[in-house]
């Protein structure tokens, strides 16, 4: 088993430095490098979700609410890139034998994104907040999810999902979503009615820093002895975030900036163990009284602007999954793992142009 540490090929720079502006850059460059050589890692096979909608479909929805931005992502588009590691504590061996679990420190990357299709968007407090996370080297043992700050999914179909992006879409001429699309999407998907009801029972933290981000979709850990146990992870906060300034177009991202450059950020990484019987529909909430086993902690150290080398190339696919780790059969998972090949795809072979948020540009 490694540890970070052990691997020769990484610099000084990224071990125990103390952090400096100069060094979150150096940090994430280094971590960059080793991402960078797995960009073809993700199949991209047929273009079918289910037996009526391609993945394009979903492409062409989110472009037509939020207008084609060449180059970035078509969904969770303005975002930052991060680095750092996670050191496990070992309690999840009993659960799943994927190498990231066992003791010792695996290398991370990462990046913070806002939810929507427009890379330039300004920061609202209630702008869905993404956290991506590659932790581990590339190959079998790298473990990719991509989670947000809510306690529940609010579709549980890829139908649901296109019913939401469409009804959410603002009219040309009010500029609101429409109240009969909305009204439809009430009738044709109750699940999503009732996962409202429980989103809004958790305002969104003050920032990137203090919130807590679920992976929301199950899985299964798989013990050495081959045990299957459903799991729904998350990663929890260690700190307060810093007070965002009101009135920049990048608030929540500049106090996220401004915040790595002071010290390290720390999140638990927290796994909800199921039991017979839980639904893998994850506009359902798990009873709260499952055990919780916390199995590590999550250290981000260094920020950079989105680029190529760092998370800016990189394909959160929540399939991307090490031995050990298997997914629940969730039709949320596989469409997601289909319509983010066809998102990665498509900006890979697009010209580039600056991200909003530019990371030494944060003066205040
Ligand atoms: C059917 C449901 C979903 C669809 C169609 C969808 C679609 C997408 C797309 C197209 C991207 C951009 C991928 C890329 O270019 O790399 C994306 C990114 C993202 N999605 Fe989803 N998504 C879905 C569900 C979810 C769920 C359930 C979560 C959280 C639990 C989530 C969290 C994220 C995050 C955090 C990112 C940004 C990751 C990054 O920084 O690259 N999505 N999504």
């Amino acid at each position: 088993m490694w540890t970070v540490n052990q691997m020769p090929s990484l610099p000084e720079s990224w071990r125990n430095a103390p952090i400096s502006r100069r060094s979150l850059v150096l940090g994430a460059g280094a971590i960059g490098a080793f991402l960078a050589v797995d960009l073809g890692a993700v199949s991209y096979a047929n273009n079918w979700i289910g037996n009526r909608i391609t993945r394009q479909e979903i492409i062409d929805i989110f472009q037509s609410i939020s207008g084609a931005h060449r180059g970035f992502r078509r969904n969770h588009a303005k975002g930052v890139a991060v680095a750092g590691y996670f050191d496990s504590n070992g309690e999840a061996m009993k659960l799943s034998r994927a190498a990231v679990l066992r003791v010792g420190r695996s290398p991370v990357m990462g990046r913070f994104s806002l939810s929507g299709g427009n890379p330039f968007v300004y920061d609202t407090p209630g702008a869905g907040r993404g956290l991506g996370l590659a932790i581990g080297f590339p190959g079998q043992r790298q473990w990719r999810t991509a989670m947000v700050n809510l306690p529940v999914f609010p579709v549980n179909s890829p139908d649901g999902f296109i019913a939401q992006l469409l009804a959410s879409k603002p009219d040309p001429v009010t500029g609101k979503p429409d109240p009969a699309a909305m009204a439809r999407l009430a009738v044709d998907h109750p699940e999503t009615v009732a996962a409202m009801e429980i989103i809004k029972q958790y305002p969104p933290t003050s920032g990137f820093a203090d919130s807590t981000f679920r992976g929301l979709n199950t899985f299964y850990f798989v013990s050495e002895s081959g045990t299957r146990t459903p799991i729904r992870w998350s990663f929890t906060p260690h700190q307060n975030a810093l007070t965002a300034q009101k009135g920049s177009a990048n608030m929540l991202f500049d106090a996220l900036v401004r915040q790595l450059r002071t010290g390290q950020l720390r999140w638990d990484l927290q796994l909800v163990v199921g039991e017979p019987g839980d639904p893998v529909d994850p506009t359902l909430p798990w009873p709260a009284d499952r055990k919780v086993v916390n199995a590590g902690v999550l250290v981000l150290d260094s920020v950079q602007t989105e680029m190529l080398g760092n998370a800016r190339d990189v394909n959160f696919d929540p399939l991307v999954l090490p031995d050990g780790i298997e997914p629940s059969d969730d039709p949320i998972l596989s469409t997601r793992s289909a319509v983010y090949a066809a998102s990665h795809r498509a900006r890979s072979g697009e010209p580039k142009s600056p991200s909003a948020v530019q990371v030494d540009g944060v003066t205040r």
